[in-house]
This record gives C-alpha cells, sequence and structure tokens, in this order.
C-alpha cells in the first residue's frame, strides 16, 4: 500500500449509453488499443485501492467478460436498475467485499483520459485537508450538461447543482464537478442513506452527498483537473475526440522520448506501442499492439502495423505488418504485406506486391516482387526472383519449404512444397519446382520453345501485328529492339 491507498476505486459503468447506439456496452468501446473502461483501470491500478469494483448494468456480462479478458482484478457489482449515481455507489458498498472505512475514490467508466497524476493529486488533497470529501472539478468554456461546482463567500465548496436543476446565475458557473471524488468511506455511506431523488431526473444523486456533507459541517475539499482528462464519452462525436486527444498524448509523449514523428496529426497508435529514440515515424502510420521499433529506423509514409518488431536502422514503406518481426537495415515495400510468422533476417529486403506469412528469409536475402512466400524458411544472400509463388497447399495441408544460402530462384518458378533447394542452386525461370534441388545444381522445368513461322500474317491478316510482322519481313531482320528476347535468364534481381 502506498502513502494514499485507498480502501476501494468506485467505477460508474452500469448506465445504458444511449446516445452510442450500440449493441455494445459503452464502456467497452475502443481507443488506442484499449476499451474507455480499460483506460480507466489503468489509471486508477497505480493507485493500489485493496479493491476495485465496477457498478455494471446494461449489457453486463459483456463486462464482466471484458474483465476476465483483460485479467482485471476488478470485481464487478451489479446495479440491477440504473436509480442515479448515489444510487450506483450505495449499490456498489453494500457488496460484502467492500470495506466499511477507509477512502473511496469514485470515477466513471467512459472518461478514459483521467490520469494517475491527477488522482494521486487528488488523495494528496483529500488526505492533507482531512476532508470528508474531495472533489476533482474542471474549469470549462462551456459547462453545459455538467453539474456546476457552487462555492460560498468564503471560497469554499457548497454543493454541486445539476443542469437541469440550476438557476441562471448557477448555470453561469464555469467550474463544473467530473463525477471524479475521494471520499471517507464511513461519511460516504452515511450520507448516501440520506439522498433522495426529489429533483428533475428523479435520480439519486451522487452530487446531492456534497451538500449534504456540507450542511453536516463537514470539510469538502477540491482539486482542478485538465480539462481534457475529464472528457467523457456519450456518443460516437465524443468517442472520436477522446480518441484524438489520447492520440495526442501518446504521440507527445514519444517526440518528447526522442522519436521523429512527421505529421502528428495522421500517426495513431496504441497504448502498447514502444519506440526507440530517433527512430522516424512518417505520415498516415498506425502502430498497433505490441509494435516496438528500434532505433534509427523508419516506418512509413502509409503503414500499418500490429505487434511487429522493427529492427534498427530497417525501412517499412507503404506495408501492412501483422505479427512481423523486421530485422535490422532491412528493407520493406512499398506494398507488401507481412503476415503473422515472418522473420526477415538483417538487411533482408521484401518488396512491392510481396506476401509473406510463416516466412523466415534469411540475411540480405530478397524477394523484391510480386511474390507469395508461405511456410518458408530462405538462408542468407539468395533472391528470390518476380513473382515467384511458394505453392504451400494443397488443398487439405499446408507444407514447407525450404531454400538454403546463395539461392538464385528464377522468376516465375512455383516451389511446390515440401520441397528443398540445396545451397548455391539456381532455379529457370518459368519452372515448376516439385522435386529437391541438390546444391549448385540449376533445376529448369519447362517445353523446348516452338516457333510456328508466318502463323499471325495467316491466322490474322490485316491486323496491326500482321502488318508489323510484314514490314519485319520486308526489311528482312527482326526488329533488334524487340522486348520478348533475352527474358530467359534465371531470376530478375
Ligand atoms: C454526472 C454528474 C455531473 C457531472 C458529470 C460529469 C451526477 C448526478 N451528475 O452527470 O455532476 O458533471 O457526471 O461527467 O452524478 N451510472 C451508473 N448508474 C446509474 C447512473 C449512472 O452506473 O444509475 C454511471 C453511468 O454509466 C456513467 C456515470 O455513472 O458512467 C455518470 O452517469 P451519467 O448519467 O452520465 O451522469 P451525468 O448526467 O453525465
Ligand atoms: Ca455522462
Amino acid at each position: 500500500m502506498t502513502d494514499h491507498a485507498p480502501a476501494a476505486v468506485v467505477v460508474l459503468a452500469a448506465g445504458e449509453g444511449k446516445r452510442m447506439k450500440s449493441g455494445l456496452a459503452k464502456v467497452l468501446h475502443a481507443i488506442c488499443g484499449r476499451s474507455l473502461l480499460g483506460h480507466v483501470l489503468a489509471a486508477t491500478e497505480p493507485l493500489k485501492a485493496a479493491h476495485t469494483v465496477v457498478v455494471v448494468g446494461h449489457l453486463r456480462d459483456q463486462i464482466t467478460d471484458h474483465l476476465a479478458e483483460i485479467g482485471s482484478d476488478a470485481t464487478a457489482v451489479v446495479q440491477e436498475e440504473q436509480l442515479g449515481t448515489g444510487h450506483a455507489v450505495r449499490t456498489a458498498l453494500k457488496a460484502a467485499h467492500v470495506p466499511g472505512e477507509g477512502t473511496v475514490v469514485v470515477v466513471p467508466g467512459d472518461a478514459p483520459l483521467i490520469t494517475t497524476e491527477s488522482l494521486r493529486a487528488l488523495l494528496a488533497e483529500h488526505t492533507n485537508s482531512a476532508a470528508a470529501a474531495t472533489l476533482l472539478t474542471s474549469e470549462l468554456s462551456n459547462p453545459h450538461g455538467y453539474g456546476r461546482v457552487v462555492r460560498g463567500a468564503d471560497g469554499r465548496v457548497k454543493a454541486i447543482v445539476e443542469e437541469r436543476d440550476a438557476d441562471d446565475a448557477t448555470r453561469a458557473i464555469c467550474e463544473v464537478g467530473t463525477s471524479i471524488y475521494a471520499f471517507d468511506g464511513a461519511r460516504l455511506r452515511a450520507a448516501l442513506a440520506r439522498v433522495t431523488n426529489d429533483n428533475a431526473q428523479g435520480e439519486e444523486y451522487l452530487t446531492d452527498v456534497i451538500g449534504l456533507l456540507v450542511s453536516d459541517g463537514e470539510i469538502v475539499s477540491a482539486v482542478s483537473a485538465p480539462e481534457v482528462e475529464t472528457l467523457g464519452v456519450n456518443d460516437r462525436v465524443q468517442l472520436a475526440e477522446v480518441r484524438r486527444a489520447m492520440r495526442d498524448r501518446i504521440v507527445t509523449h514519444w517526440m518528447r522520448e526522442g522519436v521523429t514523428i512527421t505529421d502528428p496529426a495522421t500517426t495513431w497508435m496504441g497504448v502498447r506501442v514502444t519506440i526507440e529514440p530517433d527512430a522516424v515515424i512518417h505520415q498516415n502510420t498506425q502502430l498497433h499492439g505490441a509494435t516496438h521499433i528500434e532505433s534509427g529506423a523508419e516506418v512509413g509514409p502509409d503503414c500499418t502495423l500490429r505487434d511487429t518488431k522493427v529492427g534498427r536502422g530497417a525501412k517499412v514503406v507503404k506495408s501492412h505488418c501483422l505479427s512481423a518481426e523486421i530485422g535490422p537495415e532491412s528493407d520493406v515495400g512499398p506494398f507488401s504485406y507481412l503476415r503473422p510468422g515472418t522473420k526477415l533476417g538483417r538487411g533482408a529486403k521484401v518488396g512491392a506486391f510481396v506476401e509473406t506469412k510463416n516466412a523466415q528469409i534469411g540475411e540480405d536475402s530478397k524477394v523484391p516482387h510480386l511474390s507469395y512466400v508461405g511456410d518458408a524458411e530462405i538462408g542468407e544472400r539468395t533472391n528470390i526472383g518476380a513473382a515467384t509463388v511458394f505453392v504451400n497447399y494443397d488443398g487439405v495441408d499446408k507444407h514447407q519449404t525450404v531454400i538454403g544460402d546463395d539461392v538464385r530462384i528464377g522468376s516465375d518458378t512455383m516451389l511446390v512444397a515440401p520441397v528443398e533447394v540445396g545451397d548455391g542452386a539456381y532455379t529457370a525461370a518459368g519452372s515448376v519446382i516439385s522435386e529437391d534441388v541438390p546444391p549448385g545444381a540449376l533445376a529448369i522445368e519447362r517445353n523446348q520453345q516452338r516457333n510456328v513461322e508466318g502463323w499471325v500474317e495467316k491466322r490474322r491478316p490485316g491486323s496491326p501485328s500482321a502488318k508489323a510482322a510484314r514490314r519485319a519481313r520486308g526489311q528482312g531482320t527482326m526488329d533488334p529492339t524487340s522486348p520478348v528476347e533475352n527474358d530467359e535468364e534465371a531470376g530478375a534481381k
């Protein structure tokens, strides 16, 4: 337990979230790789409360399952009917495992930008002022819809008045309650027992506890937090707003850690991403999951990486990478699709329109163009010619292809797995390789070319091709710039 460790944290998440118009519980909508509720729990977790309770009602099973899924220690307490925030907290405190005394922190489940730092400031003020309750408040330029914090002539908090119950003078107040509080547990229980639903919404307001405590002569303190931390989500427009704010926070953090981010406004990353100093992230890039970028690597523009590791000095451009490991100094893209199990050695290259899956590509080996590499192990300094396909699937099972070091796979080779190509071997362009190739051999699998002389003029008379053929015949020679010659060599480089 730390200094001001609370006895309990109560997270309010039973509301319907009507304006989301969603089959998914509001607090389970995700921003930057975590649910709204997950962000709130991540902020409260370092407080080391003895108990964390999530009040659930609407779509409660989804929330309970989610808590298990994210491995949270928080327990769900069911509020059968949503009779108001005061009723929600009363229900939470009734749950057998919540202790009778100590500090109780209340936070809404739909305000994901609250920070541990602000919660610590709240707890410190609460302890230092020996208050019965301490509010987290915020000055809003537009306080519409929020409960206003009413202070007396001495500047002390007197009450919170909900918008709907407020007169014009009260509505003019810009300091609002954020639904985040620290309470003395015993006095909170006693006050909650006296809260009524005699108000515009017919609900038991948690905010009424403040007025009751003040009239009992108890100390009520307040701490102010930046507006952005108190932003809540009621609809999908606000969901996008908090997502942008969270993105700004994450991206700013990494810039301060020494990462160059050329266009923060179009760079999105999740909370679990890690980046070393002197990495560069270019515009329109999304980094998800546990993606890790090492120093000197350059990612983007136009990349989506999930759970992918990018080694020192590697470059990834306009590519989509899932659970891949990109080695140091290697080169990916543009237009590459790296699927799970892809592992590139140092200095390897995967180029345009190449898809890889479960593929190990050794140091300095290259798959530069138009290929599919699935279930493969490729050695070092090997070149895979354009349009090579690792034919890994026979319709029933997947099979492995093993290619050695210093191999040259000719363009348009079909490697029918399971098959092995030994060190230093070549395959001829256009070959279907279904048998192992020994080290140093050239494997060639294709028919002898046959030219049917004069076929075009005979079978396509009058066509542009026939005319061209005739002209060429008139000159008595083949056009030396014809693109069809010299196209036979083993693989493109
Ligand atoms: C509440 C505060 C208001 C404050 C605002 C900050 C009250 C009466 N008002 O208003 O002073 O400015 O938050 O955002 O507290 N919930 C339950 N069970 C219920 C009712 C609500 O769990 O029976 C949960 C909701 O799911 C939500 C949170 O409590 O997460 C807040 O409830 P909401 O109805 O959104 O309160 P506001 O009107 O926003
Ligand atoms: Ca709300």
